[in-house]
């Protein structure tokens, strides 16, 4: 998109769908500035529309600092805990909480590292460090630990370096500039730094994000911060989640902390059940809420769980919550374009004629039938020997491989020959 949020015909892999492309700007431009929080987005359209497609197109314009977590409707049903617990776990891994700390560093130039190495060869080392900025120069003792990391970190006289006091973290700043003449032979990535002024130590303000749901888990007893790699967490105990609440709003409070609201993206939403759906309404009201995008290629169904249907097979309340984006069949000049750079994904050389086949073949089948014919042409021409594929590779992936209309026409002609089918033998669905 350019500065005026209108998008651009063609841009990072994304064709057309223009009005949908620009909705999901404002979209993404308001979830920037924290105003949509507990709002919630559907994506409505045609199979094959790019609703998929642009909902990870704003993950990644969301930047590192915003959580984003993508699940899908069927999921929730796969793992083993509740419906609602998975669902929260989710919304928690959706917001963020940006923690400002404050921690005491030592930061100055390197004027010399003394390692006294034991004469017998093994046992602790000790040593000498000593630090300088322009006003004043100190002498630090160093243990054991410390060394290692300031030999990991390759630190040398003249380097430029911060201590963190807490966690003895060394971090490199670059050399100092009253030794750049010392050095005539140095790399690209050597970067010269001013000697610090002022006090060697210092007090200084870092910031990281973190998610609700890894505070969770590193404070639920049962798991412990391990489980976050392992990913297996199991339900949280609610008593857990309440401490952590109250002690986030008393973070918030003294100002240590801020809230950073996520995005929390659900595909396939129409697999949800109405107990999901209920939740979810619930949840949106939360003072703490993500917000929440959801896409669905379902028109009128049933909402799973009950006898009633409803637009996309959501409940209707929910559906008032929503701003709803739509997205439409591409015409034949997006086809070609999407189908193009799927060529070059998937380093496939296509003559202009096949590329033209290939079009009117998305056309009256669908985008996701000739996508997968590039991958099987390819593979066809190279067994080939060609480096390309013409449409001698299209006219015959495109006899292998049926696409959902022919393969229904194929059964409807066949019928009888298949199992359970549903003209001869009523089967039985509920036991009786
Ligand atoms: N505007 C677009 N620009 C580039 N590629 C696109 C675009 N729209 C769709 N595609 C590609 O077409 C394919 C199908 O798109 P996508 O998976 O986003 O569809 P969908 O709307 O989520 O469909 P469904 O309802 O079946 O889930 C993907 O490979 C995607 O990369
Ligand atoms: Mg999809």
């Amino acid at each position: 998109m350019d500065d005026c949020l209108v998008p651009r015909n063609v841009s990072q892999g994304m064709v057309g769908q223009l009005s949908a492309r620009r909705a999901a700007g404002v979209v993404l431009e308001m979830i920037k500035e924290g105003k949509i929080a507990g709002r919630s987005v559907l994506l409505a359209g045609q199979p094959g529309t790019g609703k998929t497609a642009i909902a990870m197109g704003i993950a990644q314009a969301l930047g590192q600092d915003t959580p984003f977590t993508s699940m899908a409707g069927s999921e929730i049903y796969s793992l083993e805990m509740g419906k609602t617990e998975a669902l929260t776990q989710a919304i928690r891994k959706s917001i963020g909480i940006r923690i400002k700390e404050e921690t005491e560093i030592i930061e100055g130039e390197v004027v010399e590292i003394q390692i006294d190495r034991p004469a017998s060869g093994v046992g602790a080392k000790v040593g000498k460090l000593t630090m300088k900025t322009t006003e004043m120069e100190t002498i630090y003792d160093l243990g054991n630990k410390m060394i290692e990391s300031l030999m990991k970190e390759k630190v040398q006289a003249g380097d430029v370096v911060t201590i963190d006091k807490a966690t003895g973290k060394v971090s490199k700043l670059g050399r100092s500039f009253t030794r750049a003449r010392d050095y005539d032979a140095t790399g690209a990535q050597l970067r010269f730094v001013q000697c610090p002024e002022g006090e060697l130590q210092k007090r200084k303000e870092v910031v990281h994000t973190v998610t609700l749901h890894e505070v969770d888990v590193i404070n639920s007893r049962t798991h412990g911060f391990l489980a976050l790699f392992s990913g297996d967490t199991g339900e949280i105990k609610p008593e857990v989640r309440e401490q952590i609440n109250t002690k986030v709003a008393e973070w918030r409070e003294e100002g240590k902390a801020e809230i950073v609201p996520g995005v929390l993206f659900i595909d396939e939403v129409h697999m949800l059940d109405i107990e999901c759906f209920s939740f979810l309404n619930r949840a949106l009201e939360d003072e703490m809420a993500p917000v929440v995008i959801m896409a669905t290629n379902r028109g009128i169904t049933r909402i799973r769980g009950t006898n009633y249907r409803s637009p996309h097979g959501i409940p209707i309340d929910l559906l008032d919550r929503m701003i709803i984006i739509s997205t439409t069949p591409y015409e034949d000049k997006e086809l070609k374009e999407i189908l193009k750079i799927r060529c070059e994904e998937e380093d496939v050389e296509m003559s202009d004629n096949a590329m033209i086949v290939l079009t009117r073949i998305a056309l009256e089948t669908s985008l996701r039938y000739a996508i997968q014919l590039i991958t099987t042409a390819g593979l066809v021409a190279r067994k080939r020997k060609k480096t390309e594929v013409t449409i001698e590779e299209i006219k015959k992936v495109y006899s292998l491989f049926l696409d959902e209309h022919r393969s229904s026409q194929f059964l409807k002609e066949y019928q009888d020959e298949f199992m359970f089918n549903e003209e001869e033998t009523k089967m039985e669905v509920t036991p009786s």
